[in-house]
């Protein structure tokens, strides 16, 4: 294809796509399926890439998944990157083993084959081949779109640039025309420690763990730079392929093997929950003797076509799930202890510790959570503790070791006065936490900016706590709103910033402006109001302003809001000066986006056809019909092989049996209600 033809390409694809898109998101009446749209998508991503002169600033790429590429092609996976949920114990993992059994309609001592294998801590990759050799590679990103790091993911020695050729005649077979391996790109524990003695030498920031570092070798801009990084590929998923067939994960496994991946030797398969156990337990006594982390250990649904009849929940997918190990636990010793007052006025007394690695990241800090805490454990300054780092949370001190202590440790008590603003601290009847009061206190003011700016709420890249104190301590900003008056030149007189990275951030915070909704909710901070409660709030309200003005029956209303969250809510809306901070915010041209699914369709029921049978517990078999309506689903009478999902009541009979026979998904009621949003 030469340029000119690319142009006319390019033109067409973009117009199509921008058709699909008003079909779909205005006009609720999609005209094509989604693997339709996405082909569409990556010819046109394609081409983009190829011609990047061509790639017009308006490219419908550009929009979907948000953020504008600034380094990255972002790359659209074929079929999503998945999650794994969690088990913790094993009454979860039996409890995951029944879901899936029940999804599969086997009895409890049937034969049903997982594949184990150990939860690696990198980051996830994709690679296409497309006749036995590497094409692209991609991040994981948010499981619909990654970037493409194709350069730096051929620097990695485990990667094949080109498929070993199967098969006894190395030139009969050809390789499959199109294949999709996915796995972990991560470090082991010399090369990490590698990278940082080379960072210590530069004098630059070292990374804070193994699977940081990782992700910061394949997303250097640099691929010169990557290739020094001792980077390894262990491939584990299936993610399509064609001119190949695959049944089973184990089978994929053993191909993965001879096409020239490596895969881990832990690898194993199990019978059922027993034998899960078994090799659970003999992974935690193998770990520390890895050359590298791992966190837990993933369980699989061997075979392909159950995975494919027990389908996914949102991101999960229903026939895996990640076993997690018991948090690790280090001794060390507590240096100090500091009072941190958090965006509500929280006092926390965090533990300064002396350095220690727990599993595989530095730890000098653990949160002590409050007084209370602190008198049950009879925590000390000067004390040996065991720290522990579960999983994201922040690591936390465990216990005392009493007997090492020789005289000179101290007790803590929280001070009678916030350390940042000096306001007589006040502890509430009944509550745990001591909170500074003090609205304008310089500590609250600073964490409630970083908390707008943090990724989960208006994501403001480059606006961390340390560029915020700068913005407080220069006057340049004393509440949120601040934020949208800066401009990059006063931004680059200030000390810290460089002129490129004032331009960056000014930029930034502009694109923060057209945030959905439900990231605005949650990034002002109301006292209850997570992530989860923000996306809910929004969806039921559909603006600030009808939040702002719904009263305590109107928020009761909402399925998952309690007089709690409801009081608070009111309260925080009630507030002059959080009213003025909204206004605010809306004079400077903060205009969120109107949650998508507002028309109440759910990708989850959007053109698909349902089955009800059986009897439900929570309404009537109608009642839940229109239910599944309202989401945009369809429902029918029967069960035939064009049933989408069926949805199993209590004694479900013959269609049931239908579904199982068809290979149908099938849900049960909780499920259902689950995703209809009722509990
Ligand atoms: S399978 C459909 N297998 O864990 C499931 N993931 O929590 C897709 N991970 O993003 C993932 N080891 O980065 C799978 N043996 C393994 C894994 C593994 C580590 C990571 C992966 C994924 C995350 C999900």
């Amino acid at each position: 294809m030469d340029q000119r033809q690319a142009k006319a390409r390019i033109e067409s694809l973009v117009a199509e796509i921008e058709r699909h898109n008003h079909y779909y998101y205005d006009l609720d009446r999609p005209q094509i399926d989604d693997e339709g749209y996405d082909r569409l998508v990556r010819e046109l991503a394609d081409l983009e890439q190829r011609f990047p002169q061509l790639a017009r600033p308006d490219s419908p790429l550009r929009r979907i998944g948000g953020k504008p590429l600034e380094n990255f092609e972002k790359h659209r996976h074929r079929t999503p990157m998945m999650s794994l949920a969690n088990a913790f114990s094993r009454q979860e993992l039996e409890d995951f083993d029944a879901r899936a059994r029940k999804g599969l309609g086997l009895s409890p001592d049937a034969e049903l084959t997982y594949v184990l294998e150990p939860k690696l801590d990198g980051l996830a990759l994709e690679l296409e081949y497309e006749n036995g050799l590497l094409v692209r590679a991609a991040t994981r990103g948010d499981g619909e779109i990654g970037e493409l790091v194709t350069q730096n993911v051929r620097t990695i020695r485990d990667v094949p640039l080109a498929l070993k050729p199967q098969g006894e005649d190395l030139f009969a077979r050809r390789p499959p025309a199109y294949l999709n391996v996915r796995g972990e790109v991560f470090l082991d524990r010399r090369g990490f420690e590698r990278i940082n003695r080379e960072r210590a030498a530069a004098e630059e920031p070292l990374f804070a763990n193994p699977r940081n570092a990782a992700a910061g070798s394949i997303r250097q801009l640099d691929p010169a730079i990557a290739a020094r990084r001792p980077l390894r590929f262990y491939a584990y998923a299936f993610g399509g392929a064609e001119g190949l067939e695959v049944r089973s994960q184990w089978e994929w496994l053993t191909l993965l093997r001879a096409f020239g991946f490596k895969t881990s030797d832990l690898i194993r398969r199990a019978a059922g929950v027993e034998e899960i156990q078994q090799a659970y337990e003999a992974f935690i006594a193998r770990r520390e003797t890895l050359p590298f982390d791992i966190d837990g250990m993933v369980a699989k649904v061997d075979d392909f076509e159950r995975q494919r009849i027990l389908g996914e929940v949102s991101k999960y997918p229903r026939w895996a799930i990640a076993y997690k190990f018991p948090a690790q636990e280090k001794l060390t010793r507590i240096l100090d202890i500091q009072v941190q007052v958090g965006r509500t006025g929280a006092l926390t007394p965090v533990a300064i510790l002396e350095p220690v690695q727990v599993s595989g990241v530095e730890v000098s800090r653990a949160t002590l959570h409050n007084q209370d805490e602190i008198d049950r454990k009879d925590v000390r300054i000067g004390d040996s503790v065991f720290v522990r780092r579960a999983g994201e949370v922040i690591p936390e001190v465990v216990a005392v070791v009493k007997e090492a202590r020789r005289g000179a440790e101290r007790p803590f008590k929280l001070p009678k006065e916030c350390p940042a603003c000096g306001a007589d601290v006040v502890r509430e009847e009944g509550e745990v936490v001591a909170r500074c009061p003090n609205r304008d206190c310089p500590a609250q003011v600073k964490e409630s900016i970083v908390h707008f700016a943090s990724k989960g709420a208006m994501d403001i890249e480059g606006l961390g706590p340390k560029t915020v104190s700068t913005l407080i301590d220069a006057g340049l900003v004393r509440r949120v709103a601040d934020l949208y008056r800066l401009d990059a030149e006063t931004l680059a007189a200030q000390e810290r910033l460089a002129e490129k990275s004032a331009q960056n951030l000014v930029q930034a915070i502009e694109a923060s402006k057209t945030r959905p909704l439900d990231k605005l909710i949650f990034a002002l901070g109301v006292r209850h109001v997570g992530e989860h409660l923000a996306e809910v709030l929004a969806r039921a309200f559909g603006s600030l302003d009808a939040l702002a003005k719904a009263d305590e029956a109107g928020l009761t209303a909402v399925f998952e809001v309690g007089p709690e969250v409801a009081g608070s809510i009111r309260l925080f809306f009630g507030e002059p000066k959080n009213r003025e901070l909204i206004q605010a915010l809306f004079a400077a041209g903060v205009r969120p986006a109107p949650p998508a699914a507002q028309t109440g369709e759910d990708p989850f029921f959007a053109g698909k056809t349902f089955v009800v049978t059986g009897a439900l517990a929570f309404a009537s078999r109608p009642e839940a019909e229109a239910m599944i309506k309202a989401k945009g689903g369809r429902t029918a009478g029967s069960v035939s092989k064009k049933t989408d999902c069926v949805v199993a009541g209590e004694a479900a009979g013959s269609k049931l049996k239908k579904a199982q026979e068809l290979g149908v998904a099938i849900i049960d009621e909780d499920e259902l209600k689950q995703r209809l949003g009722r509990r």
